[in-house]
């Protein structure tokens, strides 16, 4: 039994519906007790949850039995997580015209990409590295957008020849298309100027941004899509990560909407992504089921007035796979200065480095011993650089040897990790139908030197 706020549920009538609902009341009281419970309830699926004193994974797993058999640091995924994220998103908009592409920087392991094929998803990429990686998985050159920044004109000539849907930000790949590929249909890269997003690291849609063919240059698109005679079938925004206002997604909607009825071809408009998901206990999420309706309404409104119902597409990545994600990494020294209690952890921002890259916040709990009395530190890794993962972090006393637990790791951890200071990369765990399986192996110190070639010196 799950008791919170004075009630008991049994976990059994759960329904996903009904604990998203608890969630998102108690989301708006900011409860932070019961939203803590909610979130290690999840929507009747359970991820990192304490029962009877001891941590488990979906499926009863022990995450310290995971950590004995594969070492750590140790990136563990929860497959319903996911699956539950995708319906959640793919069931919140009743326009029937909609596609999912899983944004794969996120996590682009094979197998989480084929689970996401299986599911129903299309993909989306921005390197050709990642489209070869999707062909692999299974994707339909259909199903992938191809989505780079500054690429080469080689990795667009690549893709042509892969089949894949193409996505141009940049007036002058533009004009290029016309002379190489004028047959080949395109989407483009809106920038809308919306300053949206949790960090100014992750905010891409606003007027000093890299990213997108500003809003205001579409007269001269206009002018080279009619010059070359260039076919455009989709127009695309991305403006950030971490949007928690719907309005935003709204009023960037509204933006293409204006544009697209300067292209009478288009077959698809693709809204990009950037859904908040909950990182603290009081953290609101963007509400995707209000975006769902609101914007369901009035794209069959465009398209009503467009003529034609168009494909309504989303790509996010972190709202599909930042919650299913868990890092757990082994105490190397509990250290005590005159102001400050550090806890030290066999990884670093090597590993994850969301934390010291933009400021992102990951719960910290203390797998091998909840039950202790809690005590405050500071989080930090191995690496020779400022290194902090959270500070001042109340969490059950921590002893050497014990597995801490970050939680929201799903999304742009193990992706965004390297070999700085020479460690391997962490393996990879998914939990799948109530079995963990390893899909991909530790790194070792061979995969370290294998491209390394050594001259006679
Ligand atoms: C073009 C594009 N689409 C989708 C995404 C996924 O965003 P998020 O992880 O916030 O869902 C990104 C991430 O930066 C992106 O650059």
């Amino acid at each position: 039994m799950q008791r919170f706020a004075g009630l008991a549920f049994g976990a059994e009538n759960f329904s996903p519906a009904k604990a998203l609902f608890l969630r998102r009341w108690c989301c708006r009281l900011r409860n932070p007790i019961v939203h803590f419970q909610l979130l290690s309830v999840g929507d009747g699926l359970f991820s990192v949850e304490l029962i009877n004193g001891k941590y488990q994974l979906s499926g009863g797993i022990d995450p310290l039995a995971l950590c004995k058999e594969h070492g750590t640091p140790l990136y563990v995924y929860d497959a319903a997580v996911m699956e539950r994220q995708f319906r959640r998103i793919a069931g919140a908009f009743s326009y029937p015209k909609l596609r999912i592409h899983y944004a794969c920087k996120a996590l682009t392991n094979l197998t989480v990409m084929r689970l996401f094929r299986q599911w129903g998803a299309a993909l989306d990429c921005v390197s050709i590295q990642e489209v070869q990686l999707g062909l692999m998985a299974g994707f339909v050159p259909d199903n992938i957008l191809y989505t780079p920044n500054f690429a080469g004109l080689d990795e667009y000539e690549q893709a042509v020849q892969l089949g894949v849907k193409i996505n141009i930000d940049a007036i002058p790949m533009l004009e290029n298309w016309g002379l190489h590929h004028k047959d080949v249909p395109v989407c483009i890269r809106i920038n809308p100027h919306l300053m949206a997003g949790g960090h100014e690291n992750i905010s891409v849609g606003h007027i000093d941004s890299k990213f997108g063919i500003s809003i205001h240059q579409l007269p001269h698109v206009l002018r080279v899509v009619e010059s070359q005679g260039l076919r455009i079938a989709g127009l695309h925004m991305h403006t950030g990560s971490d949007i928690l206002d719907v309005d935003v997604f709204l009023r960037g909607a509204d933006i293409l909407f204006e544009a697209a009825r300067k292209f009478p071809d288009l077959e698809y408009i693709d809204l990009g992504s950037g859904f908040k998901v909950p990182y603290k206990p009081e953290d609101i999420e963007t509400d995707v089921e209000e975006l769902g309706e609101k914007l369901s309404q009035r794209f069959a409104e465009f398209c009503r007035e467009y003529g034609r119902e168009l494909t309504l597409m989303f790509e996010p990545g972190k709202f599909l796979v930042s919650e299913s994600g868990f890092l757990l990494a082994r105490c190397t020294l509990v250290k005590q200065t005159t102001s400050t209690v550090f806890v030290g952890l066999d990884t670093g921002l090597n590993h994850l480095i969301r934390p010291m890259f933009y400021g992102s916040y990951h719960k910290i709990v203390n797998v091998t011993e909840p039950q202790f009395k809690p005590r405050i530190y500071t989080v930090v890794g191995n690496i020779c650089e400022t290194d902090t993962f959270g500070s001042d972090r109340r969490i059950a006393e921590v002893v050497e040897g014990d597995i801490l637990c970050f939680y929201n790791a799903g999304a742009y951890g193990w992706m965004m990790a390297s070999n700085y200071n020479s460690r391997p990369r962490p393996a990879e765990v998914l939990i799948y139908q109530g079995k963990a399986h390893l899909i991909r192996r530790r790194e070792t110190l061979e995969d370290l030197t294998c491209n390394q070639v050594q001259i006679d010196i």
